[in-house]
């Protein structure tokens, strides 16, 4: 069967007053990306031909911010309305298909439940979705004649009686395009708030023989809407409460299921378990079995089974392998790779370097564009210098090396198999394999020196 081509226009022009912030309200994040994105990803999952972002407030913050030449982006220059931001996307739209309306601040909803109201649209009906609230206040009341949708009325221009009306709009819908075409024409601003309401739409729809089919999401959080940050605070928890319910499912040990931060995509192999205050952002996969202890904060970064995470360590765009052994307090910055058994303990940063298997680097290190090769020890304090003042160069350490504690390594330069550098040497030429390279002053005894005495103040 053909299927009725479908667009998406999401309403993302409103400045937010009540967020009291400069940043446009479509922007504010959720779980680390921008609330419209939330809004993109389901219009996505449903498939929409054309998807079109109606911005307004904060000039083109919408358009730079998300960056994506796959969408349609249409100013509304003056927000006049819901009904006037639909209309200012009309000229995107495939007239012969179907428009989906989505707010790009309601960012929850599931695909599933968009399903029926483009259902509704594709078979020439008008698709809305309304939920019953115990607290309708502030919200279009959806007023049904005979049990049919008859109109919407917006909570300012409702009566008493329309008030008590629990049913309301969520405000997405969907329809047939050329028909929203011939509505929003028609659409009249003489309301309580002046503006052109898109919920006008339905009693047109009514009049023209359109049938208003209604549907419910599964759960009341998918409909709610962010206008502060008290509830976008809500929203993040109740979206983090449902990240980690499927984590539960999935049979992740999560000591404590509040105290967990998802910012992006988490995937888990078997017997994982994470600590309190763990933060993972970007695209996080942890292998089978991993220990991850409490306040680590990993971001795109790959696990391999057995690795183990301890306490405080901030691991970002980094590929660990098994068995590795991570902090406490340890930092690895983009370009680490950590090969299977190293060790990477307290205060040490690894930037941009590969640590071979079993190498170690245990204490108050700086390891930067590095290679340290397998079974090689890096005493406490080693420093790769890799940056000269203008370019960054390379340190290169061969396998099974021992390099002593405070050492500085002077890159370019390279430190040979079973080569072992003396404590405190500062090394600014190769040092051969298997040799004890020294470079530091030499220790000396002054016999009979004296220490100074305090010389008395003459008053
Ligand atoms: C709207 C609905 C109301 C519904 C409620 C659900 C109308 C007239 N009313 O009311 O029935 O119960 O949502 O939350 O549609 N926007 C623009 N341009 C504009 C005006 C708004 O892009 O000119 C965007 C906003 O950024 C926001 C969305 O449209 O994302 C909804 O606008 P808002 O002003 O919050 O509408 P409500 O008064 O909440
Ligand atoms: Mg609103």
């Amino acid at each position: 069967m053909n299927q009725v081509p479908l667009d998406i226009v999401i309403l993302a022009a409103g400045k937010g007053t009540r967020m009291r912030s400069d940043l446009p309200k479509v922007l504010h994040p959720l779980a680390g990306r921008p609330l419209v994105s939330h809004v993109i990803s389901a219009a996505r999952a449903v498939g929409g031909n054309r998807i079109c972002v109606v911005y307004g407030f904060g000039g083109d913050a919408v358009p730079k911010t998300l960056n994506d030449e796959s969408l349609t982006f249409v100013l509304q220059a003056e927000q006049l309305g819901t009904g006037h931001a639909v209309q200012q996307a009309l000229p995107a739209l495939d007239a012969s298909g179907v428009t989906l309306v989505l707010y790009g601040d309601v960012p929850l909803t599931r695909p599933d439940t968009l399903k029926p109201l483009i259902a509704a649209a594709q078979s020439g009906n008008l698709g809305l979705l309304t939920v019953m609230l115990h607290d309708p206040a502030g919200y279009g009341r959806i007023v049904r004649e005979n049990e049919r949708v008859a109109r919407i009325v917006e909570h300012k221009d409702a009566t008493e009686i329309e008030r008590e009306i629990r049913e309301v709009n969520t405000g997405i819908l969907a329809a047939p395009t050329a028909k929203l075409h011939a509505w929003l024409g028609n659409l009249k601003s003489n309301n309580a708030q002046g503006e052109y309401y898109l919920t006008d739409i339905i009693a047109m729809a009514v009049a023209d023989g359109v049938d208003v089919l209604t549907s419910h999401p599964a759960d009341e959080w998918e409909v709610l809407g962010v206008n502060s940050k008290s509830q976008l605070a809500e929203l993040e928890r109740i979206h983090q409460r449902n990240i980690v319910r499927a984590l539960l499912d999935d049979g992740v040990t999560l000591i404590d299921p509040a105290r967990i931060d998802v910012r992006g995509e988490l995937h888990c192999g078997r017997d994982v378990s994470i600590d309190v205050g763990c933060v993972f952002e970007g695209r996080v996969e942890i292998g089978d079995g991993v220990m991850i202890g409490p306040y680590c904060v990993l971001k795109n970064v790959r696990i391999a089974s057995g690795t183990k995470i301890d306490a405080f360590s901030h691991l970002a765009d980094s590929e660990i392998g098994e068995d590795v052994r991570i902090g406490p307090f340890s930092r690895t910055r983009p370009g680490t790779k950590l090969m299977r058994d190293a060790h990477v303990g307290n205060f040490v940063e690894i930037k941009n370097s590969v640590v071979a298997e079993g190498a170690k680097v245990n204490h108050l290190s700086y390891v930067g564009d590095a290679e340290v090769g397998a079974k090689s020890n890096i005493g406490a304090g080693t420093i790769t210098c890799n940056y000269d003042g203008a370019n960054k160069h390379k340190t290169v350490i061969g396998e099974n090396a021992f390099i002593g504690s405070n050492t500085a390594l002077v890159a370019p330069v390279s430190i040979g198999d079973n080569a072992t550098i003396g404590a405190g040497s500062v090394i600014t030429r190769d040092a051969p394999a298997g040799e004890l390279t020294l470079a530091r002053g030499k220790q000396l005894t002054i016999t009979g020196w004296k220490r100074p005495v305090k010389t008395k103040k003459e008053n």
